[in-house]
C-alpha cells in the first residue's frame, strides 16, 4: 500500500539535508512524499532550536496539525506525527507533555531507526522516542537523497559541535563533532555528479572543522578535500558553509586562492565586533583576529564576498560594544548578512547570565545593525552592474526562454538565452539589478 509523507522544514540547512534523507528512507519503506498535508498518513516536522522563536512555531504548527488530523479521522483516515530534529533532541519526553497527540520523536541522530519506530508505534498505545546518538549508523544507514534533475545539492560532512558557545544549543542538539570519512564524502559526490549535480555545498555545524583519514591513508583537512572534489569532472562549483572562524586555516585560505571551482563566497559568522562580548561569548577570536583573517582571505582571492551572522543584546552587551559591531561591519563590509536579538536557550551558560538586556534595547540595537547591513547589501548587489560573473543555470524562469541561475554569490541571475540550458555554467554580463535578483546577458558560454 502506498501512503503519504508530509515533511515540514525548519532551521540550517543541516535539516533540509537530513529531511530529503528521511523522504529517501522512508520511500523505501512506501511512503510517497506529498507537499499537501491534508493528505499525508505520516507528517514529519523536521525542527530547529536555535531560538525561542524557532521552537516555539513547532508548539502552534501542531495546535493546527492536531484539527487537521481530528478532521482526517472523520473522514476514516489516521495520520501519525513525527516530530524530528532539534527540538525532538532538546526537550524530549516534553514533547510529549506539551502535545500528547505527538505519535514519534526522534534525534536528527537517530533517523536511520525511523521504520523501526513506526513500526514500534503501529503495536504500542503511546508514543515512541528515539533521541540516542549513534551518529556513526546515521549516515550509513539513511540513503541518498533523490537528486531529482537538481543543479545543486548539498552534502553533510561533518555534524555536531564542540565549541560551546555561551549562548548555543547545537552542541547539545547535535552533540559532539564528528566528521565523515573522506572517502565516503568522495563517494556520495560522485553520485551526486553523476545523477547530473554541478554544484555542491559542503555542510557542516563547523564544516571547516572537518578531517579525516583520506583515501591515500594521510590526515585531510577540508582544503585537502575541497581539492580532491575539485578534480571531479562535471562539478562546476564548491561551497561550504558554516565556518568557524577560529578552524579557517592557512590552507584553506591557499584554496580560496587557487581552486577555481570554490566560489568566492564566504559565510563567515562573526556575532560581535566587540572583543569584551566575544569573549563572553566564547568565540575564541577577536574583532581582529577576524580582521586579520578577512585580510588574508582577501589578498589571496580579491572577488571574495563575505556573509555572516549576528547576535544583538547578548547579556553584557552595553552601548560602546554595539558600536564597535557597527563600526567593524563598516570596515569589513558585508554582502549578505542575517542578525538576531539574543535568545536566551535553556541549559545555556548565557541564558543564566546577569545584566540581560531589555528587548527594547536589543530591538532598537537590530534595527541599526539591520538598517546597516541592508544597505551593504543593497550596494553590493547594485555595484554587479557591468562586472561578468560565472552563473550556474539552475531553473526556467517565469517568462518563456528565461532561465535562472546563481552568481557565486548566491545572487538570483536571469537571462533569456535560447543557447542556454539548465545546469549551463556560463559568463553573464550583469545589465540590471533589481531588489531580489539581477539580470544580463551572456558573453562566454562554457
Ligand atoms: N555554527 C555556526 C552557527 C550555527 S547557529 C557558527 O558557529 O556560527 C546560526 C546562527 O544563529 C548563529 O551564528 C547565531 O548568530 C545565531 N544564534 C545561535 N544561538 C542564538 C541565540 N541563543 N540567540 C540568538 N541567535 C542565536
Ligand atoms: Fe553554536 Fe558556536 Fe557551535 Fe556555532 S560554533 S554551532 S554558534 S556552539
Ligand atoms: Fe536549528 Fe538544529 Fe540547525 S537548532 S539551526 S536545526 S542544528
Amino acid at each position: 500500500m502506498r501512503r503519504k509523507l508530509f515533511i515540514k522544514t525548519w532551521g540550517c540547512q543541516m535539516n533540509v539535508y537530513d529531511s530529503d534523507r528521511m523522504a529517501a528512507l522512508l520511500a523505501r519503506h512506501g511512503y510517497e512524499r506529498t507537499d499537501r498535508a491534508e493528505e499525508a498518513d505520516l507528517i514529519l516536522l523536521n525542527t530547529c532550536h536555535i531560538r525561542e522563536k524557532a521552537a516555539e512555531k513547532v508548539y502552534s504548527e501542531l495546535g493546527r496539525l492536531r484539527q487537521l488530523r481530528e478532521r482526517r479521522r472523520q473522514q476514516g483516515a489516521e495520520t501519525l506525527i513525527a516530530v524530528a530534529g532539534c527540538v525532538a533532541q532538546a526537550e524530549g519526553e516534553l514533547v510529549f507533555e506539551r502535545a500528547p497527540f505527538v505519535d514519534i520523536v526522534v534525534g536528527p541522530q537517530a533517523y536511520h531507526r525511523l521504520p523501526e519506530l513506526l513500526a514500534r508505534r503501529a503495536r504500542a498505545l503511546g508514543g515512541v522516542i528515539d533521541t540516542d546518538f549513534a551518529v556513526d549508523r546515521k549516515f550509513d544507514e539513511v540513503s541518498l537523497p533523490e537528486v531529482n534533475g537538481a543543479v545543486s545539492a548539498f552534502l553533510t560532512i561533518q555534524e555536531g559541535c564542540d565549541k560551546f558557545c555561551t549562548f548555543c544549543v547545537v552542541p547539545y542538539t547535535r552533540g559532539a563533532e564528528i566528521s565523515r570519512p573522506a572517502a565516503e564524502v568522495l563517494a556520495e559526490a560522485r553520485r551526486l555528479v553523476a545523477a547530473g549535480v554541478r554544484e555542491i555545498t559542503l555542510l557542516g555545524q563547523n564544516v571547516d572543522a572537518w578531517h579525516g583519514e583520506g583515501p591515500d591513508g594521510r590526515s585531510w583537512n577540508l582544503a585537502r578535500l575541497i581539492r580532491a572534489l575539485a578534480e571531479m569532472p562535471g562539478l562546476a562549483r564548491i561551497r561550504y558553509t558554516t565556518s568557524h572562524p577560529l578552524d579557517m586555516d592557512a590552507d584553506l585560505v591557499r584554496a580560496h586562492g587557487e581552486v577555481p571551482q570554490l566560489a568566492p563566497f564566504l559565510h563567515l559568522p562573526l556575532q560581535s565586533g566587540s572583543d569584551r562580548v566575544l569573549r563572553a561569548m566564547n568565540r575564541r577570536y577577536t574583532a581582529d583576529d577576524y580582521r586579520r583573517l578577512v585580510g588574508e582571505l582577501r589578498t589571496v582571492r580579491p572577488d571574495i564576498a563575505l556573509s555572516s551572522d549576528f547576535i544583538v543584546g547578548f547579556p553584557g552587551e552595553r552601548e560602546e560594544d554595539h558600536e564597535a559591531t557597527l563600526r567593524l561591519v563598516e570596515e569589513i563590509g558585508f554582502a549578505q548578512a542575517y542578525s538576531f536579538k539574543f535568545s536566551a536557550r535553556p541549559g545555556t551558560p548565557a541564558a543564566a547570565m546577569r545584566q540581560q538586556v531589555p528587548d527594547d534595547v536589543k530591538e532598537r540595537r537590530l534595527a541599526e545593525l539591520q538598517a546597516l547591513l541592508d544597505a551593504q547589501m543593497r550596494a553590493f548587489n547594485a555595484a554587479q552592474v557591468g562586472r561578468t560573473l560565472e552563473v550556474l543555470f539552475e531553473r526556467p524562469g517565469r517568462h518563456p526562454g528565461q532561465l535562472v541561475g546563481r552568481s557565486p554569490y548566491m545572487q538570483a541571475v536571469h537571462v533569456s538565452d535560447p543557447e542556454l540550458a539548465i545546469g549551463d555554467l556560463a559568463s553573464v554580463e550583469i545589465t540590471e539589478y533589481h531588489p531580489h535578483s539581477l539580470a544580463g546577458r551572456v558573453v562566454t558560454p562554457h
